[in-house]
């Protein structure tokens, strides 16, 4: 087939690789004319796990073009980001990829939509668009992605996957054209089920990141170390408790669960559970007044940009709003993440950021941070807080370090 996929982000380009791969003609368009040289100079946009690999085996049947082409089948896979005012989905990039299509598209050819939406928008936004010019025989399917970064081209291949077609047509070409890569199962819907069943994934995650959170807070109050609790916890056979945090970011979960509450009064779990979980940057900033409350003129260096451990992707990330508040009261602030590049606040080496720090708070749980050896570190003050609690805190405690821990009220 001669697939056409607009949005060669950490979901379209995977994806584009893994259909040129199976033996499918791919043409990847981007807006982003960066992305388009870059791939066309043979070099990725972005680093994943075996996607380098995948890149030179797929190379003969994946081009880049800033341009849309009719083809067999069109997969959109653009950013749906949150409109920051007022907390609704902004489907400016949906629509214009779905215009793009519109006036190429032809009469029985296929057009996928990956992009995570609110329900209904693939029946009252984008196919109204699609047969703008007159086109009436289209086949169209959502099929949501649910990969994580940092496995991406794992989880497409071995996840299960839902497919909610226009009609039972649409569905099963659809499912033909997934097959030649998915080795998960795949079932089959309506698109407002699958695009309602994405949405409830993420705030699933969501809701439960938010509960262990708000248990990390009362832990505190309560003087006992969350951690111990939840372990102990999760011996129950039916009991499993998430990891609390500084915040949750990510293109995926701190945003979809808005796409559920944004046309309804009855989300009420939903928006609680953003409202606690985007409480904790403020958390995190007040155990640090705590820690450097004697502290004249501080400077805190804040380690990891990346929303989650071992990926470079900042997109939501807490560490954003932490220095955001801590700047607004008055501390300095120090950022470092070894992974992240390109990003003109990132000190390049972990001696550059904690030149004159009174404080280290680990936000990332990049396993490259529980390889610091406290010892070689040259702090103006040795204080330390884990928030994600994976430090040898003993070993910091021992090189003089005053220590504290997210969720523990024991110390
Ligand atoms: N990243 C994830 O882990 C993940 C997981 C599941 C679902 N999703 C969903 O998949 C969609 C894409 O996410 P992503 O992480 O790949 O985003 P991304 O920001 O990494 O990539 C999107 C790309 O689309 C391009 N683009 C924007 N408008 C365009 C247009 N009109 N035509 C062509 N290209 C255009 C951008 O330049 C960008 O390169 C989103 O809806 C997201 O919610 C993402």
């Amino acid at each position: 087939m001669n697939i056409c996929i607009l949005g060669l982000g950490y979901i379209g380009l995977p994806t584009s690789l893994l259909l040129a791969n199976a033996g499918n003609k791919v043409l990847g368009v981007d807006i982003n004319s960066n992305i388009v040289e870059k791939l066309n100079r043979n070099e990725l946009p972005f680093k994943e796990p075996g996607l380098d690999e995948l890149f030179k085996k797929a190379k003969n049947n994946f081009q880049a073009s800033s341009s849309v082409q009719s083809s067999d089948a069109y997969i959109i896979s653009v950013p749906t980001p949150l409109e920051s005012e007022m907390k609704m989905a902004d489907l400016d990039a949906v629509k214009s990829a779905s215009s793009a299509i519109s006036k190429v598209i032809k009469e029985g050819q296929i057009v996928i939509l990956e992009s995570t939406v609110p329900p209904g928008t693939s029946e009252h936004l984008i196919l109204p668009i699609l047969r703008e010019k007159g086109v009436k025989n289209i086949y169209y399917a959502h099929c949501p992605e649910r990969a994580i970064p940092g496995k991406t081209l794992h989880e497409m291949i071995h996840n299960d996957r839902i497919i909610g077609g226009l009609d039972k047509e649409s569905t099963e070409k659809v499912k033909n054209l997934y097959s030649s890569f998915v080795q998960g199962n795949i079932f089959l819907t309506d698109t407002k089920t699958a695009e309602f069943v994405k949405l409830m994934e993420n705030t699933f995650r969501d809701i439960n990141i938010a509960l262990a959170n708000e248990f990390s807070l009362l832990a505190e109050e309560a003087h006992i170390n969350v951690w111990e609790a939840i372990n102990l916890a999760n011996k129950h056979p039916r009991v499993n408790i998430l990891k609390p945090g500084p915040g949750v970011g990510g293109h995926c979960i701190a945003i979809d669960p808005m796409f559920l509450a944004e046309k309804s009064s009855k989300a009420r779990i939903v928006t609680l559970a953003r409202e606690i979980n985007s409480g904790m940057p403020v958390h995190v900033v007040k155990m640090i007044h705590k820690m450097i409350k004697d502290v004249k003129n501080p400077t805190i260096t804040l380690l990891g940009l990346a929303y989650k451990g071992n990926v470079d992707d900042i997109r939501e990330s807490s560490t954003f709003k932490i220095k955001r508040i801590a700047e607004n009261e008055g501390i300095s602030v120090k950022l470092y993440d070894p992974l992240v590049q390109n990003y003109p606040e990132n000190s390049s080496t972990l001696e550059e950021a904690i030149k004159n720090s009174d404080c280290l708070v680990l936000i990332t749980d990049h396993d490259a941070f529980k390889e610091i050896d406290p010892k070689k570190l040259l702090m103006r003050h040795k204080n330390l807080i884990d928030a994600r609690n994976i430090l040898d805190h003993n070993l910091w405690k021992k090189n003089g370090y005053q220590i504290k821990v997210l969720g523990d009220g024991t110390i």
